[in-house]
């Protein structure tokens, strides 16, 4: 693989990952998904993580992959990039993990007193795609080690923190967002 498809490769493939905590962000709000239960005198996970982000954010990924999923021969072919296309498992697993792994790191905020909103460096950045990247590994382990291989690997680690911080911050500059992380 060239380095011009290691990267489209990399980009392509994490986009279902990358979409559904920003539609989260544009979509969510209501009831929390703990339902405002604590543990140890913290929220389980907080009011930031509700049913309708989760939902709307796994849909949004979902759909996104599918939509990759129609135009990539169009787009292999006009570009000359040899592109993966996902299998149904992988469609609902790298949005679903995504989801999940962000929940996770607000499980991980409360536990250790960061309240709502408070920054976790390092863990904001990369929480949705640890998740969306493991969900991925035990589900469809054969198409994600013929995908994810470790050029493809090495860009994904390397170009998410850039994309999620970029993103991140346009959403707080436009309002959508309390703070910029
Ligand atoms: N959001 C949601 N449901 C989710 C994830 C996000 O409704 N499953 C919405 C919430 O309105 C949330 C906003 O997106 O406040 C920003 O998401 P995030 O930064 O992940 O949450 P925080 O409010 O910062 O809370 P935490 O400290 O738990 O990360
Ligand atoms: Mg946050």
């Amino acid at each position: 693989m060239t380095l011009v498809e290691t990267v489209a490769v990399a980009i392509w493939t994490m986009l279902p990952a990358y979409v559904p905590n920003n539609a989260a962000v544009l979509l969510g709000g209501g009831q929390p998904i703990d339902d405002g239960r604590t543990l140890d005198d913290a929220r389980i996970l907080g009011d930031g993580k509700t049913w309708r982000g989760a939902l709307a954010g796994t849909l949004a990924g979902v759909a996104l992959a599918l939509v990759l999923n129609a135009i990539a021969p169009a787009v292999g072919t006009a570009t000359g990039l040899a592109l993966p296309t996902f299998p149904p498992i992988a469609v609902l697993a790298l949005p679903l993990g995504a989801i999940l792994g962000d929940m996770l790191a607000s499980f991980l905020k409360r536990r250790t007193g960061r309240s709502r909103g408070a920054a976790f460096p390092g863990l904001d950045q990369l929480d949705f795609l640890v998740g969306a990247l493991a969900l991925t590994a035990l589900t469809v382990t054969d198409w994600f080690t013929a995908t994810f291989t470790l050029g493809v690997l090495a860009t994904i680690v390397l170009v998410t923190p850039l994309l999620h911080v970029t993103t991140n911050v346009v959403a707080y500059r436009a309002g959508l967002k309390s703070e910029p992380w």
